[in-house]
């Protein structure tokens, strides 16, 4: 008999003190409550902190990926080739824009987008159209972006994929809601510097969302270079209108109830709540980034004996990993418990955690809409059966921590087959 923790261990709180509130307080005595300065200064010191010379803040991450597919004036009849092992808002972003999402396969290891099967695909499946792009020689639908994710922190390979992109003349976008704080050859994912001179454009999102490693609730961030590409997302992500910053504050500071609207845009804004919390939230981000580490090492440390068990996950040469995730493995074929049976346990016995995530074609949406059948993306649909992301949050207390990798690391080893 395991006896179960002696609290439940929620897999990802928040953690916030008195400097979100008094930068929260200071909003609501302002007078101001949506976009407004706090988003201007929020967006500044993020650009700052990715060393690039703008970001947008918005609502979403989702709402960031598809503003980026939308500056790249992609439609219907087009393509992006994107990664099964993701959350839906990946997938969507483009299907909103009445585009293709191209599915491949991802490497086991990371669960990140797999450059060798891109290049397959693109070999044996595409052909060079007049202007270098891809076409997709059964449909006919030229590919024009690749939309990786950094699955859980874990940085991919922004290398291949730039060559792969300059190769193809590929627009790279990538989904960064778990990669605030990663880095690739040194630097952070989002830093500009990342995107070789003249290759392609490069959009990169990140979320803010209630778990995320910056978490603000709700809220999103766009990057990219070249820079007209955000100066129109920008626009885009406040109705269309021409110059949406002048008007904010129109109703009682000093702003101008003129506007114009030169697009079809959307609802997308940030607002000074979200970016207040977000600015107290970015002065701790180095050390919520150590602590992740922190409570990653203590996963390791305890299930690094049980490694015929269960696969534990590591940073790639040149990567540092944002530890969003700790997406742990199971051995399937060496344990008696399959992953669900093993969550219903660990539910059981107080011990929170996560899976991330189902692959998008086993979605009843994506059944019904895109041409994946089950066991067409194996490998991403392996990963999703064995995969548990233990909680690493800041806001975990290490003693409760070590009790909950104890109590796993005796599941596990009662789970083992003889
Ligand atoms: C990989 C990935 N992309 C996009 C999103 C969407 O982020 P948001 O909730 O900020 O729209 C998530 C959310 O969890 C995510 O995990």
């Amino acid at each position: 008999m395991i006896a179960p923790l002696r609290r439940f261990l929620p897999f990802s709180p928040p953690l916030a003190d008195a400097a979100e509130l008094s930068q929260i307080e200071s909003v609501l005595k302002s007078g101001w409550l949506t976009r407004g300065p706090k988003c201007d200064d929020f967006e500044a010191k993020m650009a700052s902190y990715l060393g690039a010379a703008e970001s947008l803040a918005v609502s979403s991450c989702t709402a960031a990926l598809h503003l980026a597919l939308k500056v790249l004036d992609l439609g219907p009849k087009q393509g992006v080739i994107v990664t099964p092992l993701t959350f839906p808002s990946t997938v969507h972003a483009i299907v909103y824009l009445g585009a293709t999402p191209f599915l491949v396969d991802i490497e086991p290891k990371t669960g990140n987008l797999d450059p060798e099967l891109v290049r397959l695909f693109l070999t044996k499946e595409c052909h060079k159209g007049p202007n270098g792009q891809p076409i997709h020689t059964k449909t006919q639908i030229p590919v024009k972006a690749l939309l990786p994710i950094h699955y859980g922190g874990f940085p991919a390979d922004l290398g291949a994929f730039w060559s792969l992109c300059q190769e193809y003349n590929l627009a790279l976008v990538e989904d960064a809601a778990h990669a605030l704080g990663a880095r690739y050859d040194g630097r952070l994912i989002g830093d500009p510097s990342l995107r070789p001179a003249d290759a392609p454009p490069n959009l990169v999102a990140f979320s803010f969302y209630a778990t995320k490693n910056l978490a603000t609730g709700e809220g999103g961030l766009l990057m990219g270079s070249p820079s007209d590409l955000i100066k129109r997302a920008r626009v885009l992500s406040a109705y269309g209108i021409n110059d949406a910053r002048r008007i904010y504050g129109r109703d009682n500071l000093r702003g101008t109830w003129d506007y114009d609207v030169v697009d079809l845009g959307f609802k997308y804004n940030f607002t000074d709540i979200g970016a207040a919390i977000g600015l107290a939230q970015l002065e701790k981000l180095p050390r919520f980034l150590a602590q992740r580490q922190e409570r990653a090492a203590i996963w390791t440390a305890a299930l690094e004996s049980l490694r015929d068990l269960v696969e534990l996950p590591a940073e790639s040469p040149n990567t540092v990993s944002a530890w969003h995730l700790y997406p742990l493995k199971l051995h399937l074929d060496r344990l008696t418990l399959d992953r669900d049976s093993l969550s219903r346990r660990l539910n059981d016995l107080n011990l929170g955690h996560s899976v991330m995530f189902r692959p998008i074609h086993l979605h009843t949406y994506y059944q019904k809409t895109l041409a994946y059948p089950k066991g067409s993306l194996p490998r991403a649909e392996d990963f999703f059966a064995r995969e548990l992301s233990l909680p690493i949050a800041p806001a975990l207390d290490l003693l409760d921590l070590t009790a909950a990798a104890n109590l796993l690391v005796l599941l596990l080893k009662s789970s083992a087959r003889v």
